[in-house]
């Protein structure tokens, strides 16, 4: 059997292919499947294992069947595989062109200093290919110019709401991407559990446990450095508070959600009084749409003080 594909081209290819396969198909997210699933890197190696393998057992056998011929099946095999692709049926399919031996019949009777010029016929490949345009470009200028079947303006118009709609999709069924816009408050026991044990594990060394405050500010009154109500609470724990404060971003530490939850917990703590709590610092919050409160400032004389010196700071 002639081989048209060397064995050092051969392997390369259908590892890619099943490669490129296994990517397609395998959900994998960002990642490449083979690395985000040992098991696939796992198939591959055995996959290129076998592959090399077998052309080397191919390769051998090839070899032993080689040396048993005898002398005059070794020239046949020779002949047979010196049949080039030039020469092959498929190659006159798409030609059309002349042998060596009838080129008398297509040569005109000009003669360049001994150059001769053939009129061989088109080649097949060629005209087919050349008719096809001439269908497509009927075809087209009918679509687009006579009945006006779309624009590119409509075309891309179409296109880019097809795509936001593959993105509201997607953000529907990925909440890892909440943001300040479309977070929530969340009221479920199941989701302020979780947000008090991140409270606890991240946050009490500055909060104290109950939240009264201690290197950070009560959590528990009304009044807030970086405003109050979940958005604000929840870009505080994201971006972190004024630079040189000691509220880190916790978007490093924190996925989205989870700071949606600890935010909703934190929430959740509005009036629960512990026992000295730090005064309270920044200005009353007043849910937008709720009624202003009468009494604006605040209590404790130290938290105004402390807001004076607090805005200083920042300037
Ligand atoms: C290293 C100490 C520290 C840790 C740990 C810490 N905070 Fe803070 N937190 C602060 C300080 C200091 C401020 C005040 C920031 C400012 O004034 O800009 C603050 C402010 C806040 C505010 C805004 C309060 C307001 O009045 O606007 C919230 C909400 C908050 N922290 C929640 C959290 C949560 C939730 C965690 C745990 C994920 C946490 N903090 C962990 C020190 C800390």
């Amino acid at each position: 059997m002639k081989k048209i594909i060397p064995a050092y081209v051969r392997v390369p290819l259908i590892f890619a292919i099943v490669m490129g396969a296994l990517e397609y198909f395998i959900d994998s997210g960002d990642k490449p499947a083979f690395i985000k699933y040992p098991m696939v890197a796992l198939f591959l190696g055995v996959f290129l294992f076998l592959l090399i393998a077998i052309e080397i057992v191919v390769d051998a056998v090839d070899k032993v069947t080689y040396s048993l011929l005898s002398e005059e099946q070794k020239k046949q095999l020779a002949e047979a595989q010196s049949v080039s692709f030039a020469d092959s049926k498929l190659m006159k399919l798409l030609t059309r062109s002349k042998d060596i031996e009838h080129e008398a019949d297509v040569m005109l009777d000009h003669d360049y200093d001994g150059i001769k010029e053939l009129d061989n016929v088109l080649p097949p490949w060629w005209v087919g290919l050349f008719y096809a345009c001439i269908v497509f470009a009927v075809v087209y200028l009918v679509r687009f110019h006579v009945i006006g079947d779309y624009n590119q303006e409509e075309e891309f118009i179409a296109e880019m709401e097809q795509k936001d709609k593959e993105v509201q999709e997607y953000l529907k069924t990925a909440p890892d991407l909440m943001t300040k816009d479309k977070v929530t408050l969340l009221t479920d026991a199941a989701s302020l559990a979780e947000g008090a044990n991140i409270f606890k594990t991240n946050c009490v060394a500055c909060h104290r446990p109950d939240a009264g405050g201690a290197i950070g500010p009560n959590l528990t009154d009304k009044y807030w450095i970086l405003g109050g109500g979940i958005k604000n609470v929840f870009n505080t724990i994201t971006e972190g508070g004024r630079s040189g404060k000691g509220m880190v971003a916790w978007k490093e530490t924190l996925k989205p959600t989870e700071i949606q939850k600890v935010a909703s917990y934190v929430l959740s703590l509005q009036g629960s009084n512990p026992k000295d709590p730090k005064p309270s610092e920044g200005e009353e919050w007043v849910e937008e749409g709720a009624a202003p409160a009468v009494s604006a400032a605040p209590v404790d004389s130290t938290a105004t003080a402390t807001v004076v010196v607090d805005s200083l700071k920042t300037e």
